[in-house]
């Protein structure tokens, strides 16, 4: 008797220390992303990591894993349903796929003229319906992180649009800016992020669309002999996590977390244009890749032969999401 009471004893101090040191374990955010660590993104989901693991005295654990290390495109959204990775950033124009086609409302061409005309969008209701979208889906979105403004590549100068045709060019999972490259004469090709350099190397694209951050730390300067500054769209990022997740935290620490991400947002679009600049200085001193700056009169030609696409995916994009868009942003067709 006196063997078996012991013996209880012992299993019920086993479990407790066992759930003690369950309850111990911090809570582990995998936070996946496509771009290099010296980038807004890669920078944000540090500065994440540091703000969320300090404000939770360590009950949450934050790994970032950059450069498609853990889920390239195509992957990651998923992976984030099923739970696999808790949170992204993906850029906007990859929500297609997952049935959100509005967010390619952000790759209609030339409607932001700036960073402020972009946070009118991201900090406004559009924004905000657009992360409603996600819900069913099991995602829910946390914040919009700035990157910077695209721009042209080839081994071939493009100062005019016409220079485009013919030209194999890589873009995103977007079906708007499919059509933006054939307003150009060009033939999309979606591929993933972490494919686009060997494809240039190789001569599977001719070339692609980047701002100069994405452009430079992908060290695509070694593989394209020419960048026209065209600003003609945006990168720009959407933070989302795991729904059920993200429900299922610890009020306090959903709080914490949330503080967090607000800062980190601040902090990431903050760094954003500056990163950006020196890319393109960066590119520049290379010498490795020439940079052509276009006038007025020739940035308004890109304008005027990409203008269709706008009208062509007022259907896709939602009629009044693009009109919204066009109210926020002063854009006028
Ligand atoms: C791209 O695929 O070109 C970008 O979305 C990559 C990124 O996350 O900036």
């Amino acid at each position: 008797m006196k063997i078996l009471t012991a013996l209880t004893a012992a299993c019920a101090t086993l479990a407790l220390a066992a759930t003690t040191a369950l309850a111990q374990q911090p809570i582990v955010i995998k936070f996946s992303h496509v771009v290099a660590v010296n980038t807004p993104k890669g920078k944000g989901a540090e500065q994440f990591k540091k703000l969320a693991e300090e404000r939770t005295g360590g009950k949450v654990k934050v790994e970032v894993y950059p450069n498609s290390s853990l889920f390239k495109d195509g992957e990651e959204m998923e992976a984030l349903q099923l739970g696999s990775v808790q949170m992204l950033a993906p850029s906007v124009s990859k929500f297609g796929p997952l049935g959100a086609r509005e967010f390619e409302v952000f790759d209609v061409p030339y409607v932001f003229d700036n960073y402020d005309e972009l946070h009118k969008v991201t900090e406004g209701a559009v924004g905000k319906a657009l992360f409603k979208k996600l819900e069913s889906k099991g995602i829910t979105g946390l914040a919009y992180w700035d990157n910077g403004f695209k721009d042209m590549s080839a081994n071939k100068p493009l100062r005019k649009p016409e220079d485009m045709k013919g030209l194999k060019m890589r873009i995103q999972s977007s079906k708007v800016l499919g059509d933006e490259m054939k307003a150009l004469g060009a033939l999309p090709q979606v591929m993933a992020f972490s494919e686009v350099y060997q494809a240039m190397q190789t001569g599977v694209v001719d070339g692609s669309e980047n701002p100069p951050s994405n452009f430079y730390t992908q060290k695509m300067h070694e593989v394209q002999k020419y960048l026209t500054l065209t600003d003609h769209g945006v990168i720009e990022y959407a933070v989302i996590v795991n729904k059920k997740f993200w429900d299922g935290l610890p009020a306090d620490i959903r709080t914490a977390l949330e503080g967090a991400m607000k800062d980190a947002t601040k902090f990431a679009n903050d760094i954003a244009k500056k990163e950006n600049d020196d890319a393109l200085a960066g590119v520049k001193a290379s010498g490795k890749t020439e940079v052509i700056a276009l006038s007025a009169a020739e940035k308004n030609a890109w304008k005027k032969a990409l203008l269709p696409v706008h009208k062509e995916n007022e259907s896709r994009v939602g009629k009044e999401t693009l009109a919204d868009v066009y109210k926020a942003t002063g854009f006028t067709p």
